[in-house]
């Protein structure tokens, strides 16, 4: 959330162009508004910002005309203070000869503001990232160097947080890093910052990724990494990284979302090889098939998977897994676990402020930390013992879907592999049967959207294996549709939401094979009191003759039809979005990646 990115050129030049395509590759962290700087030789700051979009903010004002030697933008998601011009990003200190811009959050940004006003400091808004830069003021107004007065302020500053200031009395630009992402850039003529890897990748392949604790001076032609405790230099060579030109482009797609949620079949094929060929995977598997407990924890649409793959090792494996989200799991289970527990994390981007705080609260106690993730290289990466990858390319769109799929496949492989008797599933038909799913229930998808599109809320429940995947519909529908669906237990529904129901009303069910004769009661609870129901399942004659519409998908085991279950719902979201005439891409209010807590 929020995204920082700075740039050092050779020489002074039209440095606007540049900011704004870094600011549309970052847009996806916030939208809440726009700013950007630049710093030309003369020392002339130029700092034009706005609440709004990056496009809608630059047609305003003609971001793409700044010129300098010196550049950032930021892109915020409104935490501290509201979305307004005076506290959207960059920043200036009080007289205007520093500027600079952050990412997280600054937790005593209250009391730090108090103390810059009684200092006699220019504080214009409410933003936390104005404190970073007051506090560097602080000590550069004390006669500290540039350098020394970026490390003295982190100390003032609590929270988890990456920013990135530059003064106009030199010719380079300063970034620390405590807690959020930030990674820099060497390319020819021009050094580069970001909090966010793959928004580097367009402008070059060099970077470096930098670590809590560090601060990196960039110049043109270099950039130089120190201990912020004491200012010690870092040695740390550059990596090659390579550029998926293709994640960047909407391949003929109207947004990213139905590009990514068309990409499912291909990035399932691709991790079911990797999990067949790794030599990472016996080691994984056998972390789990030894835990005395399991712990499968994440948060949002990847809390959901975990509740899919909890509900398959239980299922498949007799493995007690146990899904949590990640904040409660830190509050509660946290404080029972022991050496022998196994705890797996499970993120998309491996930056959420939710999961890496609570695994680093679980660190102490002998537990071992295991990673499902997709962004290689990422903090979580970095903080388990072992991890696997969802080899699902970059994800673009804010709604996680591709990630979703795989993150659920790759835990039900591993519960396959560890199964107690049965008849193993066929993987190898996987991805054709999701092609086959979003070809055939196209019809069933623009049933669901008819029926929500002039509602104000719904519901979608599920039973067993299927909780998981109602509960990851339902946020799909209301992140990109703002219309409100509750996904829960069909069992649970007649234990109060059951009220909610009269004629008309539609109810979203979503049943694996074999769960029918007790979803079909739960079905009929609502039925026989005027509401519509719509089933997602495979074939079945007694749901069939129990609801309204049943959207049909392939026959197959229970565990894969439940996962095929999401694909209508992820696509009615996205029809939906569209027809309200909402961008699924960016749904107001959200970020793809949630560094604060
Ligand atoms: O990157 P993560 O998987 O850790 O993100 C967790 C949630 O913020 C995320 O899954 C969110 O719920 C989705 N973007 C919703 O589509």
């Amino acid at each position: 959330m929020c995204g920082i990115f700075g740039v050092v050129a050779r020489d002074e030049r039209l440095l606007g162009e540049l900011l704004v395509e870094a600011g549309r590759r970052l847009a996806y962290r916030g939208y809440d508004s726009v700013g950007c700087a630049t710093v030309a030789d003369d020392g002339t700051v130029d700092l034009r910002k706005d609440v709004g979009r990056v496009d809608d903010v630059n047609e305003r004002l003609r971001l793409a005309e700044l010129r300098g030697r010196r550049g950032m933008v930021q892109l915020r998601w409104a935490t501290f203070g509201a979305p307004s011009h005076e506290n959207a990003q960059p920043h200036l200190d009080s007289d205007g000869d520093l500027v600079g811009a952050h990412n997280g959050n600054i937790v005593n940004n209250v009391q730090l503001r108090e103390a810059f006003l009684a200092e006699g400091m220019t504080v214009r808004g409410t933003n936390d990232g104005e404190s970073c830069v007051h506090a560097v003021e602080r000590y550069v107004d004390r006669g500290h160097p540039m350098e020394e007065a970026v490390r003295l302020a982190t100390r003032d500053l609590e929270g988890d947080y990456a920013f990135v200031i530059g003064s106009i009395d030199d010719d380079t630009l300063y970034a620390v890093k405590q807690g959020s992402g930030l990674a820099a850039g060497l390319g020819d003529d021009a050094t580069y910052i970001s909090s966010d890897l793959p928004s580097l990748l367009p402008l070059t392949q060099r970077v470096v990724r930098l670590e809590d604790g560090e601060m990196v001076i960039l110049r043109w032609d270099r950039v130089e990494i120190r201990r912020i405790e004491d200012g010690v230099p870092v040695e740390r060579a550059p990596e090659t990284v390579e550029w998926d030109v293709e994640a960047a482009q909407k391949g003929g797609h109207a947004h990213f979302m139905l590009k990514e949620i068309h990409e499912q079949p291909r990035r399932a094929r691709d991790l079911l090889h990797y999990l067949e060929a790794s030599t990472e995977v016996a080691g994984f598997l056998e972390e789990i098939r030894t835990a005395r407990r399991l712990y499968l924890v994440g948060c949002g649409t990847s809390y959901h998977a975990c509740l899919l793959g909890a509900a398959s090792l239980n299922r498949l494996a007799g493995i007690p897994a146990v899904a949590a989200l990640a904040p409660q799991f830190r509050e509660t289970l946290a404080h029972t676990l022991s050496p022998r527990d196994v705890v797996v994390w499970v993120s998309q981007s491996g930056e959420t402020k939710d999961v890496l705080s609570a695994l680093k609260g679980a660190r102490g106690t002998g537990a071992r930390m295991l990673g499902v993730l997709n962004v290689i290289g990422s903090s979580l990466m970095h903080a388990c013992d072992r991890y696997l990858p969802l080899v699902c390319g970059y994800e673009t769109s804010v709604p996680a879907t591709k990630t979703f799929l795989n993150q659920a496949l790759l835990f039900m492989w591993l519960a396959d592999r560890l199964r107690h008797g049965g008849t193993p599933i066929r993987w190898e038909g996987f991805p054709e049967l999701i092609e086959e799913t979003l070809r055939t229930t196209s019809a069933g998808v623009d049933t669901i959207a008819d029926l929500l599109a002039p509602l104000a809320e719904s519901y979608t429940l599920g039973y067993g294996l299927t909780l998981g995947i109602a509960l990851e519909g339902a946020l799909k529908l209301k992140e990109v549709t703002y219309i409100h669906c509750e996904g829960m237990l069909s069992s649970e529904f007649k234990h109060g939401p059951l009220s909610a129901v009269h004629e008309g009303y539609p109810v979203l069910f979503v049943c694996a094979p074999g769960d029918a004769p007790m979803v079909v009661s739960h079905v009929s609870e609502v039925t026989c009191r005027g509401g519509v129901a719509v089933a997602v399942a495979a074939p079945d004659a007694l749901l069939a003759a129990n609801v309204h519409h049943l959207i049909q998908l392939p026959q197959a085991e229970p565990e894969v039809t439940a996962l095929l279950a999401v694909l209508p719902l992820q696509l009615a979201s996205y029809q939906l979005s569209v027809r309200l005439g909402i961008d699924p891409d960016f749904p107001r209010n959200l970020s793809k990646t949630l560094t604060v807590d």
